[in-house]
């Protein structure tokens, strides 16, 4: 017969969309926990800023709510801390302390391992102490543990993603409907998909601090949210969304990190987050709504796709909880799971080095000559064209142009000199163009 150990105790840290759910779980599947685990879980504090805030029908004893998360932290009676409050302080603070005095910790805060993960893992390092952070990206989808465990033994090559749900839901309603930037903002925030303060979301800002935390991960190497290229998907308008269809593609906020050889021929790494047209035949684009997903290639494993739901309360606390019983088990089997891996510590490269594709679209003058002035700026920063398409006449005539791969930086120096010529009168559309296995 399964002896069940003494209760792994649990410090909760925020008790909000997230932790009220991780509250709920815990308390509805305490038996098959405890028998999965060997030992009960038990909640011994909860840290909130309103201990007084109704918290409708929450299973649990109000009187462990305080607002004195680091007192709690530090209790001798905690073996393991959830922390779902979010921003770099105090959250750190209570982190590092729990990390250092052997206390395991999970966590669903991107931004701060984004920002300061170095400072977390090497905590848990001089702690001994588990570290587990399955829910800061992609929510539900078990994608971190994969990349940390199932996939150790390969070589992840490329990691493409989408993984913010706000945007993803309005770039699908502008590429369903036809609508601007604007208007699919605006039911977004109606339905609820979008916060009142959208920035962080349609500026890249979350995108971004994910495309660290799976950088990281996927290559063994330390980066940050300061190493993430960035740009947000404010400036994608109805027009590119249109043009995007009219070449088979679809438009998305991407993330994408890749390793290979740069121009000195040395391994380095590239990772950004950017709005990217991709073929309707690529895996993530029939991702819909608010929906995640992230494409991993692997040298062996070759492609592999998870999909789900990267946010929301219940999806975020599956995460979360998964985490906390591989945690209680290495407690109350003694052990503890694998550390962080950063041995490679890869440069990560610029953007202008980064090898990408452009489509552009030019409002000219159609008069002899002007498509071998408009080849030639290309031939002068070494950019080689894939396709060109010419649409209408006269004072309307547009040019519509997909570059091969080039680095970013020529891309870039091409549609400066593209804006200065004369015969050019607007340069309409500028979008990175991503293809499969690219
Ligand atoms: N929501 C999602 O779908 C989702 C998905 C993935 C990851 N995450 C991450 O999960 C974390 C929590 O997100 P959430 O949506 O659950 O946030 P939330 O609903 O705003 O809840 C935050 C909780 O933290 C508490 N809190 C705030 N400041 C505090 C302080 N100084 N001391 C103690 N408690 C404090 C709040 O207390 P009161 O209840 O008293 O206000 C609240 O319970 C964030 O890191 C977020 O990025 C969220």
């Amino acid at each position: 017969m399964n002896s069940v150990k003494p209760a792994v105790r649990l410090a909760l840290l925020g008790c909000g969309t997230v932790g009220s759910e991780v509250v709920r779980l815990l308390h509805d599947q305490a038996e098959d926990l405890t028998a999965r685990i060997g030992a009960p879980l038990e909640i011994v504090g909860i840290a909130v800023r309103r201990p007084g805030r109704q918290r409708g029908d929450l299973p649990v004893d109000p009187g462990l709510f305080t607002t004195d998360a680091l007192g709690l932290v530090k209790r001798d009676d905690v073996d393991v801390v959830v922390e779902v409050v979010g921003g770099i302080e105090p959250a750190r603070t209570w982190l590092v302390e729990a990390l250092r005095g052997g206390k395991s910790v999970i966590t669903a805060n991107k931004a701060l391992l984004a920002e300061d993960g170095a400072t977390l893992h090497d905590a848990a390092s001089d702690g001994g102490a588990d570290l587990y952070y399955e829910a800061a990206v992609a929510g539900a989808i078990p994608l971190l543990r994969p990349l940390r465990e199932s996939l150790h033994g390969d070589n992840v090559t490329r990691v493409t993603g989408i993984v913010n749900g706000t945007t993803n839901f309005i770039l699908s309603s502008m590429d369903a409907t036809g609508a601007g930037f604007s208007e699919a903002l605006e039911e977004a925030t109606e339905l609820g998909y979008a916060e009142a303060d959208p920035t962080a979301d349609v500026e890249g800002f979350d995108a971004a601090a994910k495309a660290a935390i799976l950088a990281s991960l996927a290559f063994h190497t330390r980066v940050t949210a300061a190493d993430v290229f960035r740009e947000g998907m404010t400036a994608v308008t109805a027009g590119d969304v249109a043009s995007a269809k009219e070449m088979g593609c679809t438009i998305k906020l991407l993330c994408i990190a890749a390793r290979g050889p740069d121009a000195d021929g040395n391994e380095s790494i590239s990772v950004r987050v950017h709005p990217a047209m991709i073929p309707r035949s690529h895996p993530l684009a029939s991702v819909g709504e608010a929906f995640n997903a992230v494409f991993v290639e692997g040298e062996a494993a070759g492609q592999l796709m998870f999909y789900g739901q990267g946010a929301g309360g219940a999806p975020t606390a599956s995460a979360v909880l998964g985490d906390l019983v591989a945690v209680a088990r290495n407690r109350v089997s003694g052990g503890r799971g694998a550390g962080e891996s950063a041995y490679a510590d890869l440069r990560v490269r610029s953007i202008g080095e980064t090898p990408t594709r452009y489509h552009i679209s030019l409002d000219v003058a159609d008069r002899p000559g002007v498509l071998a002035a408009v080849a030639q700026a290309f031939a002068d920063h070494g950019v080689s064209i894939s396709t060109v398409r010419q649409e209408g006449r006269g004072d309307d005539a547009e040019l519509v142009i997909v570059t091969h791969r080039a680095a970013d930086a020529a891309l870039s120096a091409t549609v400066s000199g593209l804006r200065k010529m004369p015969m050019v009168h607007a340069v309409t559309s500028v979008m990175r163009v991503e293809a499969e296995g690219e």
